[in-house]
């Protein structure tokens, strides 16, 4: 079995600022889920830009997870079947 994470939750998304891949995350969490606000918390993005498509993609995807989790489909509340 591969243990690696490919994602591993201290991966640097921006090599000029030194932001993680969890410090991201965790600001999404507190709300702030647009790139300007991102780069104007932590610097990302604001150096050589070349890490704006891989945090633009990391924020989609977690637009996507809360989506998913405010709004289950029918049949899939997360509840096991009796
Ligand atoms: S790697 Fe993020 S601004 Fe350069």
């Amino acid at each position: 079995m591969d243990c690696q994470d490919s994602n591993p939750p201290d991966e640097v998304m921006c090599h000029c600022s030194g932001t993680t891949r969890i410090e991201i995350q965790r600001l999404f969490e507190q709300g702030l889920v647009s790139m300007e606000a991102i780069s104007r918390r932590t610097g990302a993005i604001s150096g050589c830009g070349g890490c704006e498509w891989d945090i633009a993609e990391m924020l989609n995807q977690l637009a996507d997870q809360q989506q998913e989790v405010s709004s289950p489909q029918p049949g899939q509340n997360g509840m096991p079947n009796p």
